[in-house]
């Protein structure tokens, strides 16, 4: 976890807010009377649930708990997180790398677990679990496959709680803390952290229950609440339903990964033994480092199925996993198959229209088999994003999707496959060979043009990733934050487009921080020198990115397109907390006061609609 990371999870919002504000904490969502700017009334409110707040008075401000101090105190980000730091202590000043592993020893921690999933796994079975073991059943997942899938219930407090349970079965309080299954209310008394929740055990290799991971059952969010960071839990390393997987994946040679632990449930229950999930989050390096491990023995290559959701989102995961694993591996990740001694050959499974694979499976498991066995390899599926991407039917689409793909397969470091690749974009393009390399060549992305780009970066060995990964990122949904961030690092010429993007609208810590000292700064050098480390970390990978040729033109309608699309979410986040707030308030306020609020939160709708007007007539 980075400090960034840590500094936010272990700071509570409505905590430091309060420390400036006097917040009236008696609802939900507790508000006060803004701080930036004079009001007679509150409109600023805390949205502990989603770490945010917004003020929807005449300052329209908002953000995490980093922004607001930076406001409150007028201080730089670093600055910033060094208070926060400081007050949640965290330290941050040495071995950034360790503060995450202090607190109890990992044994402990998993002690605490063990006693914990026995008792969430007695009360699903409980009078108490009655609802929950229906909720299941609703799902196909009766009381037996619930206990062998680790599923359990965590009531929701009273008296029949899981600190009751932990004292009564000697478990130490400094344990149940460090595995943070207790956390300390306002009142400093300790209560449970998962409450009223479907808790599912999370497991490593060996079978240990390192975490849980808690869906919650009245729609209340986050959906998901997970086992923060502990000495035995990095949500980043962990695979969920490896402990289930390992051995099938080692003899099959193949790992898939797909998104949730319900996906990973069906998956196992139904006979697909070699699935796991990355837990939501696009896979990561060290997640694709374990997998390559266990799939891949001596020379012969093992593989690795993305098999992600199929609404945008999960596109873009899928895209952003393409990217992590072209980081890790370079080139030695094959496009084309298993053969030649490569190390790792990351496939792609496009999925069943519609649904994740929990669905798909349940509706027709033998299609969803057959989409895992009729995986792309990687330089195909973006060769199919490519196509569907320009208008293939045109002469023009087919130029510009010719141009997109020639320095992917001029990357490829093979004879024999290159051709295989050339051949195969024709036939998609529906242009003979030799016409394509006609377009190709006139495109600009000869090799000895990109390999002069690349060397200014990279080392020659990395160079097929820069170049593919940069022809993913320009040609799909990937994280529009950063793709924005990408383009204004690398075009200078495009700064007067985004320049005037307010910070708020990236949603990302480290995204928004980099955007405003950007945005601020003349100069590269400048910029980096000035952020914290996590933030220049980012910065150098975004860097490494290669973007497809393209003109001045097209590269200002990507950036403008990027910038509304960051504003329309923006003010959808707006009117979806101003509902949130309104909601309540309409609980507890009367007759004209209720007028009132309504006319005030009905604002954002408006600056929404202004929003897609100013959209339509292209101006930012
Ligand atoms: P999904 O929202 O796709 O949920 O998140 P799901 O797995 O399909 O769950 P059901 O079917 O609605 O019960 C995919 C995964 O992302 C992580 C979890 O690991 C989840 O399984 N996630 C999601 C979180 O960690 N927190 C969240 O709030 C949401
Ligand atoms: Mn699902």
């Amino acid at each position: 976890m980075t400090l960034i990371d840590e500094v936010k999870s272990r700071s509570d919002i409505v905590d430091v807010v309060a420390s400036y504000v006097d917040l009236d904490t008696s609802s939900r969502n507790p508000k006060a009377r803004c701080p930036f700017h004079t009001e007679r009334t509150p409109s600023f409110y805390v949205f502990p649930e989603t770490g945010t707040w917004r003020c929807f008075g005449a300052c329209a401000t908002g953000g995490d708990v980093l922004a607001f101090v930076m406001k409150q105190e007028g201080i730089e980000f670093k600055e910033a997180l060094h208070r926060l730091a400081d007050r949640a202590g965290v330290n941050y000043s040495t071995q950034q790398a360790n503060v995450q592993t202090q607190g109890a020893p990992k044994q402990t921690v998993i002690e605490a677990n063990e006693a914990a999933a026995g008792w969430f796994s007695q009360m699903l079975l409980s009078s108490e679990g009655e609802s929950v073991r229906e909720y299941l059943a609703s799902r196909g997942i009766d009381s037996d496959t619930a206990t062998r899938r680790g599923l359990g219930f965590a009531p929701s407090g009273g008296t029949l709680t899981l600190a009751g349970h932990l004292r009564a079965s000697h478990v130490s309080p400094e344990a149940a803390r460090a595995a943070r299954l207790v956390v300390q209310a306002d009142d400093r008394s300790w209560r449970d952290f998962f409450r009223n929740r479907l808790t599912i055990e999370i497991r490593d290799r060996s079978g240990k229950v390192i975490g849980f991971g808690a869906r919650s059952l009245d729609g209340s969010e986050p959906k998901y609440l997970n086992t923060p960071q502990t000495s035995a839990f990095d949500k980043s390393r962990v695979l969920y339903g490896i402990d289930w997987a390992g051995d099938s994946m080692r003899q099959s040679k193949r790992a898939v990964v797909v998104e949730g632990y319900m996906d990973v449930i069906t998956a196992q229950e139904h006979g697909f033994t070699d699935v796991v999930a990355s837990m939501g989050t696009a896979v990561t390096p060290d997640q694709l480092k374990t997998l390559s491990q266990i799939v891949s023995s001596g020379d012969e290559a093992g593989e690795v199925v993305l098999c992600l959701d199929s609404d945008a989102a999960g596109q873009e995961a899928t895209l952003r996993a393409l990217e992590t694993a072209w980081q890790q591996f370079g080139s030695r990740l094959s496009g084309s198959g298993g053969s030649r001694g490569r190390n790792l050959a990351v496939k792609v499974a496009t999925p069943v229209e519609g649904k994740d694979p929990d669905e798909a499976i349940r509706a027709d498991s033998w299609a969803w088999r057959e989409s895992l066995n009729n995986a792309l390899p990687l330089i195909d599926f973006i060769m199919q994003a490519n196509a569907r991407r320009f208008d293939i039917s045109s002469g023009e689409g087919k130029a510009r999707a010719a141009e997109a793909m020639s320095p992917l397969i001029f990357a490829v470091d093979n004879d024999y496959d290159r051709d295989v690749y050339w051949e195969r974009l024709a036939t998609l393009l529906d242009v003979s060979t030799e016409r394509l390399r006609s377009m190709a060549s006139r495109s600009g992305s000869r090799p000895s043009f990109q390999a002069a780009r690349i060397d200014q970066r990279r080392s020659g060995d990395d160079s097929v990733s820069a170049t593919q990964l940069g022809t993913i990122l320009g040609s799909a949904e990937v994280g529009i934050e950063e793709h924005l961030l990408v383009l204004v690092l690398e075009r200078p010429e495009l700064r007067e487009f985004a320049e005037a993007v307010p910070p708020q609208h990236f949603l990302d810590t480290v995204n928004r921080e980099l955007f405003t000292r950007w945005a601020q700064m003349p100069t590269l050098d400048e910029m980096l020198d000035a952020l914290s480390p996590d933030v220049a970390e980012k910065a150098g990978r975004l860097r490494t990115v290669e973007l497809p040729p393209s003109d001045h033109a097209r590269r200002v309608e990507e950036i403008t397109q990027c910038v509304r699309r960051l504003r329309e979410r923006y003010m959808r986040s707006l009117l979806r907390d101003a509902e949130t707030a309104l909601k309540e308030e309409e609980n507890s306020l009367e007759g004209e006061e209720r007028e009132q609020l309504r006319n005030r939160t009905l604002d954002p709708s408006d600056q929404l609609n202004k929003v897609f007007q100013a959209g339509a007539t292209g101006r930012v």
